[in-house]
């Protein structure tokens, strides 16, 4: 099998972004990886003041505005690039699209499945105008995630028969900060990207059952609100399963995130973070182990927003596109409903189709 390239891919001429919401990730990645990847950033708007305070990260020649009417109106802005928390999102990528905009529109890309069904609907009828949504599920693009999916949809391990994912990292500085306010941080917030990337490599499954559970651990600061350790559980039709676990704030300076894909044909072991990150396939009685070009922060933003403009230009739907995310956020509401009742949510019957990819 040839070696898949799993860093991100634009479109010849990228397409100009506009962005939407100047805080903390748009600062740290999104404008970092749209500079290293030569991507034009032509304006950006937060409330008043906010997008001429970021100096130097906006690009000579860009426009900060105070006003979204007046960003939106600006003519050179091709893609809008939401860097906002979930609250007011159906709206805002509304308004985008009512522009005449591409979205792209961060991770959670909504918290209910309320949203998501209103989310479904605005975007299904902007496809017919030929304006795509991707959501920002950037983890998709972190190398030895990336390299994994494309090894999985090659049939490299066969059959998927299992994925699990273990947090053997500190956890970041959550107690103080507005994710702690709320509620299961862990599952509604942080774990967004564990459970989408265990929907991309369960892609034709149907998931049934999802157990959940979270709770605080020893040694836990009573200031940290939220519980610090999760555990998710995922049973599928066919008897494949995946789980997710944090263990809490793990003490240790050597740690990552480890992950393996049991198939019928071999296995996959990887980790992502912390300068972990490593892939090998054990196939047929050969390991491989793969060169990896990049990291998550800040390559993977590169190739969610590469995606979406490939799609734009290709006149097709974006893998990361909300039709394929729902299922991501569809198994995080189970998993939510499952922590909230005590038990295990059964009979969900959740297809995973797989990605429309170039
Ligand atoms: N790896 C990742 O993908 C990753 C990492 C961290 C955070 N996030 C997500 O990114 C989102 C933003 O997180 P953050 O830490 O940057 O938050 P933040 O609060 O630092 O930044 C959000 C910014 O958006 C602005 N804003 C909100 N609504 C607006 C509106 N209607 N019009 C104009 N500006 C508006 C706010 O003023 C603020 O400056 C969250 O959903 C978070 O979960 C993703």
């Amino acid at each position: 099998m040839s070696v898949p390239d799993h860093r991100p891919r634009f479109p010849g001429t990228p397409l100009a972004v506009g962005v939407l919401g100047c805080g903390q990730i748009a600062r740290t990645a999104h404008l970092p990886a749209y500079a290293q990847y030569d991507v034009p950033v032509v304006a950006a708007v937060d409330r008043p003041g906010v997008a001429a305070g970021l100096g130097d990260l906006l690009p000579a020649g860009a426009t900060a505005y105070d006003d979204v009417d007046a960003f939106l109106a600006d003519p050179r802005v091709e893609v809008v690039d939401i860097a906002t928390g979930p609250a007011g999102r159906v709206e805002l990528v509304e308004r985008c699209l009512a522009a005449g905009k591409h979205v792209l529109a961060q991770k959670p890309v909504v918290t209910t499945p309320a949203d998501l069904a209103r989310l479904e609907d605005v975007v299904g009828a902007a496809a017919g105008r030929g304006l795509r949504v991707a959501v920002n599920q950037n983890a998709r693009w972190a190398p030895a995630w990336r390299l994994t999916t494309q090894l999985v949809r090659a049939g490299a391990v066969g059959e998927v028969v299992g994925v699990t994912h273990l947090h053997d990292k500190p956890l970041p500085p959550i107690a103080g900060t507005p994710f702690d306010d709320l509620d299961h941080m862990l599952l509604t917030d942080y774990l967004v990207h564990w459970f989408d990337i265990t929907r991309c490599w369960l892609e034709g499954e149907r998931v049934e059952t999802v157990a959940a559970h979270d709770s605080r651990v020893p040694g836990q600061p009573a200031a940290a609100r939220n519980p610090w350790h999760a555990s998710v559980h995922l049973g599928t039709a066919s008897g494949a399963s995946a789980s997710i676990r944090v263990v809490g704030d793990a003490r240790t300076r050597s740690g990552g995130c480890p992950f393996w894909v049991h198939g019928t044909r071999g296995t996959i072991r990887g980790s992502i973070l912390l300068g972990s990150d490593r892939v090998a396939l054990e196939a047929d009685g050969t390991t491989t182990s793969y060169a990896l070009d990049g990291q998550w922060f800040v390559d993977g933003f590169a190739g969610a927003m590469g995606e979406l403009q490939l799609a734009v230009t290709g006149g097709r739907e974006p893998e990361n596109g909300v039709a394929h995310v729902a299922g991501s956020v569809r198994l995080g509401a189970a998993a939510l409903d499952a922590v909230t009742s005590g038990l295990p949510v059964t009979g969900l019957g959740l297809d995973l189709p797989a990605a429309v990819t170039a």
